[in-house]
This record gives C-alpha cells, sequence and structure tokens, in this order.
C-alpha cells in the first residue's frame, strides 16, 4: 500500500538517498533499520513530502504522491511523528492535538471529532492533565505522546515514526509499546518504525528494512532477520 521505488534524494549536491525501494502492505509494522546518518529520517520526510525526490516514484495504494506537498500527502493518510517530536510550542497540548484533526480528509461530524479525541485520551490519559499547557512546556515523554496522539487524529493509513523511544524514560518508552502493539492488533494503518533497539523493535516488527550508506541493504520478514545482518549494519 505505500510503495518506495528507486527513489534519489540529495542535499543540495550530496547525494544522500540512493534508489531506494520497498513496499509496506496494510496493517502492516515494519522496522528501518540502519546506523546513524545511512538516510532513515530522510527517508521518512521524502515519504512525507518534505524533501524532494529527484528520481523515483512514492505511492500510496494506486495513487503517485510523488509530486504532491506535504498537505496533501497528509490527506491521503501519510502520518509522521518526525525524531525530536517538532510539537508547537506556542500552541497548547489541545490546540497542537486539533492540527491533528485539521489534517484529515474526512472529517465526519461532531460525534466522529469527539470519539477521536477520546481514543487519544484513553490511550494517553497523561494529556488529559495538561490540555492547556503550552507544547513547548512538556517532557519529552508528554511531547511524543501529543506527536503520537497528533498523528492518530488525521486517521492515517500508514503512520511513520522516526525513533519515538529516543530519550524518553523507560515507563513512557513501555507506555509508547503498548500503544504500538494496539495499534498492530487492530491493523487499522501500516506503520513505519525507525527504531535503535532491537529488543523494541524486534517485539513490534512484521517486517525490516536495513540501510547503509543511502541504499537498502536487506529485507525480509522480521523473524527471517539473521544475526549476521545485524552484526554487519547495526551493530556499532
Ligand atoms: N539538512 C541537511 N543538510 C545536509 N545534509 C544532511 C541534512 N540532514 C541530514 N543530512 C545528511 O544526510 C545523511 C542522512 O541523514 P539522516 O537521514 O538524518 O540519517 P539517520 O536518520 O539514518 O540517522 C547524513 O549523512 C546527514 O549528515
Ligand atoms: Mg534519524
Amino acid at each position: 500500500m505505500l510503495q518506495l521505488e528507486k527513489i534519489n534524494v540529495y542535499y543540495g549536491e550530496s547525494h544522500i538517498l540512493r534508489d531506494v525501494s520497498f513496499a509496506m502492505e496494510p496493517g502492516q509494522v515494519a522496522c528501518l533499520m540502519g546506523r546513524n546518518g545511512v538516510g532513515k529520517t530522510t527517508t521518512l520526510k521524502a515519504i512525507m513530502g518534505l524533501l524532494p525526490v529527484r528520481s523515483g516514484r512514492v505511492k500510496i495504494g494506486e495513487r503517485d504522491i510523488t509530486d504532491e506537498v506535504a498537505d496533501r500527502r497528509a490527506k491521503q493518510g501519510i502520518a509522521y511523528v518526525p525524531q525530536g517530536r517538532e510539537i508547537i510550542p506556542h500552541l497548547t497540548v489541545r490546540e497542537n492535538l486539533q492540527l491533528g484533526f485539521w489534517a484529515r480528509a474526512n472529517k465526519g461530524n461532531g460525534a466522529t471529532e469527539k470519539a477521536a479525541f477520546e481514543e487519544v485520551y484513553r490511550l494517553f490519559p497523561k494529556l488529559t492533565q495538561i490540555l492547556e499547557r503550552p507544547g513547548g512546556v512538556l517532557s519529552g515523554g508528554e511531547q511524543q505522546q501529543l506527536a503520537i496522539g497528533r498523528a492518530l487524529l488525521s486517521d492515517p493509513k500508514v503512520l511513520l515514526l522516526d525513533e519515538p523511544t529516543e530519550g524518553i524514560q523507560p515507563s513512557v518508552v513501555d507506555q509508547i509499546e503498548d500503544v504500538i502493539i494496539g495499534f498492530k492488533s487492530q491493523r487499522r494503518f501500516a506503520i513505519l518504525l525507525v527504531e535503535q533497539g532491537l529488543h523494541f523493535a524486534a517485539r513490534l516488527a512484521d517486517a525490516y528494512v536495513i540501510m547503509a550508506k543511502g541504499a537498502v541493504v536487506a529485507a525480509g520478514k522480521a523473524n527471517e532477520l539473521s544475526p549476521e545482518e545485524v552484526k554487519r549494519h547495526l551493530v556499532v
């Protein structure tokens, strides 16, 4: 349902992504792995439409979205939780969440909106206590819950999660893991997860894609990931 076909991305003259191709199935959780600087974040940004691809195609379902801007991709069902969260600091938690809901294509009626917010509050009860607080004063864990909640409100087909556990206290990591496991059991949307924590990734992923130096060097089912591949491409 999400397909990358030989995408090439540059920062200025630096050739960063080289013929990156992979495909995701509906409802699948895939883990994108690789050492620092191999191009994982760049890949997610290219999928979201935040960086131009110089060649290659990005497709969602049958639709080619390569030339569509980020806002339109959001309406096509791509949601992105960036590394470092990027909460809007001067907007409150409630307003940040509202942005997620506005990004959705099918807003339904008031009841749809209420149910969507209630789901986020059920998954992340902490948010209900801090709704009027500005995003800029939240802890890392609170920001991450807000960022995932905001993405969920856009009613995604594919959720892009960039290192959601980075720099977050263990209790919140466990909570985020539970939430992802919940999404996975519902199979409501696919998740492309960038994650350095191998154990975290192994518990969640159906499939894996390993990158090195801007290219995909291995991909397959998570339970077929070999220790040799892990050692070669992931262990520093
Ligand atoms: N804004 C930028 N300008 C120039 N080069 C960048 C920029 N962002 C990232 N890069 C380079 O692109 C490569 C891939 O970065 P990134 O996708 O962030 O890697 P990862 O997420 O796998 O750690 C790195 O070599 C990085 O230095
Ligand atoms: Mg990164």
